[in-house]
Parts: C-alpha cells; structure tokens; sequence
C-alpha cells in the first residue's frame, strides 16, 4: 500500500476539498487523504452485487466483532446489547445530552476541545463549565483534577474527549480513574468521546474510562466509531456502548423521530474495519506517526514562531503561532500560504494564536503545506 500517492479528490464531494478555492491546500477538517482498506472497499462492492439497499439494522455479527474488538484491544468487556447503532459520534454526544442530562444541569468540558463538544451543551440550554488545560514542562496536558474536584459538584456531566482533539492526548489510566471515581462520587453522567481510539503512536494503548470499573461503567455513554482510523467518515456510522440499560433505554426513547437508524452501507464498511481493518490501520498508523515527527522536526527547525507538543493521537496538530506575532494565524495562512488549517478559535476563546494542522495526508502533501507556509513567512518578513 503506497500511502505516499496524492489522490485527486476535487469533484467527489469532499467536504474537505470543496470548502475552499482550489488552489488552497486543505489540511483542516478530520478526514485523512488516504485510500479506504481494501477489505472495506471489497465489502462494500460485495454488498452492492445485491441490488436492494433498504432500511438495515446491525446483525449479531456486527455486534460481535466489536465485543470482540473491544474486548482484544482494550480489555474492554461488553455485552452486545450494549451497542446502540447511531449515525454519528456528534449525534451521539447530543442525544446523550438531550436525554440523560439533569434539566439545566452544568456540563463539564475540558478546554480547548472540539468545536461540537464545545458548542453541545448550549443545544440543550444547559450551561457549560470549562476546565482549561494547561501545558507542563514535557508538554504533557494533565487534567487539572483539583479544579475537576472543585467544579464537579455543581454539574450533571462531564463530556470527554479521549483521545482528546486537537490536543492529541491520550489518557493515562491513572488520570481516567481519579476522573472516574469523582463523577461516581458526585453522581455526574460521563459522555465519552472515544473516536480517535484506533490512532496510537509510541506503541500507546487506549484505555475507555468505563472499562476500569462497573460502577464507572454505570454512569457512561461511549461513543465511537470506524470513521476517523479508517478513514470512513462520509459512511456516518458510528456506535454508543451503554451498559446501565436504564440509561440505555432512555437514551433510545430519545432517539424517536430524531436520530434516525444507520446507514446500510456504513453497517458493512463497519463490520470489514473491525474484522479485517487492523493490517492497513497498522501500516497508516506507523505512516502517521512518521509525519508527526516529520512536522515536529519542522516546526521545531524552520518555524521558530511556532510551537507544538508531539500528539499521541490523532492526526491532528495543535500550533501555538503566539510567537509570530500575527494577529489571525489562520486566516494569515489561507490567503498568504494558500494552506487552510482549522482556526484556533474553533476549540476555545483564548485560542486565536492557534491553529490545527491535519497531518493525516500524504507526505507531499505535508512537505508542499509546510513549503507554502514557510514561504509566506519569509515574504512577511521581507515586506
Ligand atoms: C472528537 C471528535 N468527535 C466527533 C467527531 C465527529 O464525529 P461524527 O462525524 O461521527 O459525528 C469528530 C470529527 O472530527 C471528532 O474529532
């Protein structure tokens, strides 16, 4: 597999590729620029051999290969009616607000975080109470825990984003456990965010909060999905794993007329992911972590105003551009560079210094964003 091909996705409906002019290079929203597994792409053309594609509903297949998935690679023990079958993560996040959060109860979120964690709770009219993360000297961002003791009280839930974006965190299991064992003390729900879990660098392992105890397990809704580690995301198909049925049976009245069921194709392309998926995530995941330290090395050597921590996850890189001394980095680098990276203040309102960079593509890809930002520099300077 030669994950070094740029592949021309102008013209396929690429939200990625169409959102800007096409002389802008497009390292912004979370989707990879690599080709689907060929066991995926193989499901899906067999699938399509049978000419009706009505409604469909996951079979105890699919179910059990992601017991099994979960089982294998987080010591994550489920039962397969604890799968519940939705058409995103997002989705998932917003119907667990919607449905399981106390009435007008506080939502926890850690800050920066993904635009639609950010924005969630506001859907639903509840408050939102942000934990910042704060940086230490190995560019490691632990959770603050005496200002998550301090703030759980007073709210209904805790969303978390694990592997965290844009910061590319992993958690520890140390960390999820004092987490963990305070919202059980203070009867908060926990919404984990777990979509990222397949992208690992520095041989890390994944650990889902409600994997480390069941009276943890009793207050969680996990939400994950194939999309983000192989590369499916157009599929919109993801999973919830709730094990407390009460809370799983009001998180399906919810759905009614809302949320509706999955996608036929999204099921196989799933099901071929998890069963079959684990080669071509290997080769993509060495790959990515190949570019991170490539795109480390740059920053560090050829953008002395920029600085960024290595992510142990996702392909996505946090850029602290304070040093630059420009006033919108993001929209600096779309019309000087032509290269459009997720604006900082996306993830949170003190980060306008930042952008997110996507390194989930090619290497020339990279090496040509990097090119034109480096440029776009130099003729600042020259001006
Ligand atoms: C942390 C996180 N959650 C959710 C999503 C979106 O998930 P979905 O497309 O399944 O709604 C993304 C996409 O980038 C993400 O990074």
């Amino acid at each position: 597999m030669d994950l070094n091909s740029v592949y021309q996705r102008l013209n396929t409906g690429s939200k990625k590729w169409s959102h800007y002019p096409n002389d802008v290079l497009p390292m912004w929203v979370a989707d990879m620029d690599f080709p689907v597994a060929e066991p995926i792409l193989q499901a899906l053309k067999g699938r399509l051999e049978h000419p009706l594609l009505g409604y469909s509903v996951a079979q105890d297949a699919l179910r059990q290969t992601l017991v099994t998935h979960l089982a294998n690679h987080y010591d994550w023990h489920i039962l397969p009616e604890d799968l519940v079958f939705l058409p995103g993560v997002e989705p998932g996040v917003n119907m667990a607000l919607n449905t399981l959060a106390p009435s007008g109860s506080g939502v926890l979120v850690q800050t920066p975080n993904y635009a639609p964690l950010l924005s969630a709770p506001a859907n639903w009219k509840l408050p939102r109470v942000d934990l910042p993360f704060r940086a230490d000297a190995n560019g490691q961002y632990p959770t603050d825990l005496a200002a998550l003791y301090k703030a759980l009280p007073s709210v209904g839930s805790l969303l978390l984003s694990n592997p965290h974006n844009p910061l590319g965190k992993v958690f520890d299991r140390e960390e999820l456990r004092a987490i963990g064992d305070a919202c059980v003390q203070h009867d908060v729900l926990i919404i984990s965010d777990e979509i990222h879990a397949d992208i690992l660098f520095d041989g890390r392992r994944h650990t889902p909060i409600a994997a480390l105890d069941p009276e943890i397990a009793a207050r969680c809704v996990t939400l994950m999905s194939a999309s983000k580690a192989w590369n499916i995301a157009g599929m919109k198909t993801a999973f919830a794993v709730i094990q407390n049925a009460e809370l799983r049976e009001r998180f399906n009245e919810g759905r009614m007329g809302l949320v509706d069921s999955v996608n036929v194709l999204g099921l196989e392309a799933t099901q071929a992911a998890y069963r079959h998926g684990a080669p071509w995530l290997a080769h993509v995941n060495a790959y990515l972590q190949d570019n991170r330290d490539y795109l480390a090395d740059a920053i560090k050597t050829r953008f002395p105003g920029i600085h960024m921590n290595l992510p142990q996850s996702t392909y996505l890189a946090w850029l602290d551009c304070s040093a630059l001394d420009i006033e919108h980095p993001q929209r600096f680098f779309l019309t000087q560079a032509k290269v459009a990276l997720s604006e900082g203040l996306e993830f949170g309102d003190n980060c306008g210094q930042f952008v997110r960079l996507n390194f989930g593509c090619p290497r020339p890809m990279l090496e040509e964003a990097l090119l034109r930002m480096e440029r776009s520099l130099q003729q600042l300077r020259d001006r």
